[in-house]
């Protein structure tokens, strides 16, 4: 069937706006949203038994992957190993059906993937697939499929399956919390509702910080290169952010493990290579602001983007900050990639890009 760009520029940018609503009706797939609990799954995974997760995606879908892998290892206690699928399907990783593994694809094509997928099927694990397309080959060789039920994705940079990838991988791994007993029927609820409050919020954020981002994005798009740095769950933000500007505004930007800083990529610091620093008032806060000030130190320009209890906390001086609400650490990821995927939007704008189709990219890549 056709899709339109409503009344937006591009398929990118009504992708992004639509972000509130389609979560809110994912969500409503994996939540109660009377009981605050987590519905009951594919019960072809059993994530009570599992000595652990392996997890193979591509791109954007592997980094939703590593954001889960955090969620699966703090709340359920089960160890993931995690790996771009072209490394994962030739790795020869010792495996034991004792584990289950997931693949996460919007398309459900991705040929690493599916390769990765049946490698795992013949080491006797069970398969879960994280996909859009219900139909797709991924998730017909599958034992339990998790629908991320985002709708077509026309951009070929992805953005709601992003988030509803997050929204899925958060709903799993309370439900795998609940199974093992690592999470308690109270930490449930606390979650689900915070789950639950997520579509107000982000179409809160998507109204306050477009002018902002906006502007700033036409100082970004003089740069040739930019750095993004995060912890913990921030820190595969921070690649999802370099990967997102990379792709559609065609600027080198890298995304680092915020303590990585100093064993490399603080040599590249100067004025001419702004550093986005990803840091939510979280446990690790005052550790990536330590980080900021070497960066500071160090001539950088620094674009801050966090949020108010964040921003009162940091007395230093920014290119910008970028302030969203304080919202819990579950939900962080998802409300962080606003900005992040508006920064890469309106600087791709602002240099007259290809927003939708960027050069040399296939929405879906089928071939090795
Ligand atoms: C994301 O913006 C990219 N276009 C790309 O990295 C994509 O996420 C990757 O190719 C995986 O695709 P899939 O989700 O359809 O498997």
């Amino acid at each position: 069937f056709m899709v339109d760009k409503g009344n937006h520029r591009h398929f990118m940018e009504k992708e992004i706006y639509e972000q509130p609503e389609i979560i809110s009706h994912a969500l409503g797939h994996y939540i109660d949203f009377a009981s605050h609990t987590v519905k009951s799954t594919d019960k072809a995974i059993d994530f009570s038994k599992l000595s652990g997760l392996a997890i193979s995606a591509c791109g954007t879908a592997y980094l939703a992957g590593l954001v889960g892998k955090y969620w699966f290892e703090r709340y359920a206690r089960l160890p993931v190993e995690i790996d771009v699928a072209s490394e994962f399907r030739y790795r020869e990783l010792p495996l034991s059906p004792t584990q289950a593994a997931l693949f996460i694809s919007q398309s459900g094509e991705t040929a690493d993937t599916l390769a990765s997928l049946r490698y795992c099927k013949d080491e006797g694990l069970k398969i879960g697939a994280i996909v859009n397309v219900k139909e797709s080959t991924i998730a017909r060789e599958s034992d339990a499929i998790f629908p991320i039920l985002a709708g077509p994705e026309i951009g070929v940079a992805s953005t709601k399956a992003f988030t509803c990838q997050l929204a899925v991988l958060a709903s799993l791994s309370i439900a795998a919390g609940r199974a093992r007993g690592t999470v308690s029927e109270a930490d449930e609820k606390a979650m689900v509702k915070h789950l639950a409050e997520m579509p107000r919020i982000m179409s809160k954020v998507l109204n306050e910080i477009q002018p902002q981002i906006e502007a700033l994005s036409r100082d970004l798009s003089r740069f040739k290169d930019v750095l993004y740095l995060g912890r913990g769950t921030s820190y595969p933000l921070a690649m999802e952010g370099a990967l997102k500007l990379k792709e559609i505004s065609y600027i080198h930007a890298e995304g680092y493990a915020a303590g990585e800083l100093k064993h490399g990529p603080i040599a590249l610091i100067d004025e001419n290579m702004p550093v986005i620093v990803i840091a939510p008032h979280d446990r690790f806060f005052e550790k990536t602001v330590s980080n900021m000030q070497e960066v500071a130190a160090r001539g950088g320009k620094i674009i801050f983007i966090t949020d108010e209890k964040g921003a009162a906390a940091s007395k230093l001086e920014t290119m910008a900050t970028i302030t969203l609400p304080n919202v819990d650490e579950i939900i962080a990821p998802m409300i962080f990639s606003l900005p992040i995927q508006l920064l890469a939007y309106h600087t791709a704008v602002f240099m007259g890009t290809d927003v939708d189709q960027p050069r040399n990219l296939a929405k879906s890549v089928t071939v090795e």
